[in-house]
């Protein structure tokens, strides 16, 4: 029987896996351990060698049903002939990008919530990385949440967040999608500001992403006051992890309790990464 170690990061949220080896069927006693480490740490972060995309989809889907492709999002490309594994890269074959989002900068955001029944996971695989920037940045939504001055933890309960569908997380306009008059008007699924996770039972908050974001109700301006007063309280440094990529590492986090950021890094080098999602999940 192998033996799996769990090293906790010395961030607010993450931990690193060791002696698991993702290529192969996972066995029952790793996989329940792997599945309370993630519901303890939020984020798992797994070393190995690089996995074929077949490889990748059957690891993912010992956390649930995997996700199609996202239809219409012209940002984020899938392998062809797989609609479940999508690429992030910003690398052009043949004049056109093989993957989604580019070099830039992503910002904040939770993966899928401007949907009725947002991923419940996400999965990234690293092929290729730059010698420089690409981090990933995590942070931990029931930190946040806690950490909340009680004035304003009791001026958000029982409110409504609208979560902007228009714009991918590097702010770019998705296809099929104008520029909203302002955030009010913007369209995307409608989700509690504060939401309970259905394995831990641990309240946190649900912001999304900022771009374009309504609290349902309140007037334009003061939706934005409170959104910013809100955010400004939900990343503090100590809520967060940087994971720096290493080739073929493989990171796992939980969308209904963390989010998640990227660096840029320069376009002249490339990056390549295979990602999958686990299915969709009412919030409450
Ligand atoms: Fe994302």
């Amino acid at each position: 029987m192998s033996n799996i170690e769990i090293q906790k990061s010395s961030g607010g949220l993450g931990a690193d896996v060791h002696g698991v080896d993702l290529s192969k069927p996972l066995e029952a006693h790793l996989l329940s351990a792997i599945k309370a480490a993630w519901a303890e740490h939020l984020v798992l972060r797994l070393p190995g060698t690089r996995l074929s995309d077949d490889q990748l989809m059957a690891f993912s889907q010992n956390l649930g049903p995997l996700d199609m492709r996202p239809v219409g999002k012209a940002e984020q490309k899938s392998v062809p002939g797989n609609h479940y594994v999508t690429i992030i890269s910003n690398v052009l074959e043949n004049g056109r990008p093989i993957g989604g989002l580019g070099n830039l900068d992503a910002q904040w955001h939770t993966d899928m919530s401007y949907k009725p029944s947002p991923a419940v996971a996400s999965i990234l695989h690293a092929w290729e990385l730059p010698d420089q920037g690409g981090d990933t940045y995590f942070c931990n939504m029931y930190a946040a949440l806690e950490g909340l001055p009680s004035a304003l933890r009791a001026r958000i309960e029982g409110l409504q967040l609208k979560h902007d569908a228009g714009h991918n997380s590097v702010g770019g306009l998705r296809r099929g999608f104008e520029e909203a008059v302002n955030a009010k008007a913007a369209q995307g699924a409608i989700h509690p500001l504060i939401r309970t996770h259905p394995v831990t039972h641990r309240q946190c908050l649900y912001l999304g992403r900022r771009q374009d974001a309504y609290i349902v109700g309140l007037e334009l301006g003061e939706s934005e006051a409170l959104l910013d007063e809100i955010w400004a309280a939900a990343t503090y440094p100590d809520y967060c992890w940087q994971q720096t990529w290493r080739p073929h590492d493989t990171v796992m986090w939980d969308n209904r309790c963390t989010m998640h950021r990227r660096d840029g890094f320069p376009n002249d080098q490339q990056r390549i990464m295979r990602r999958t999602q686990i299915g969709g999940d009412k919030v409450n």
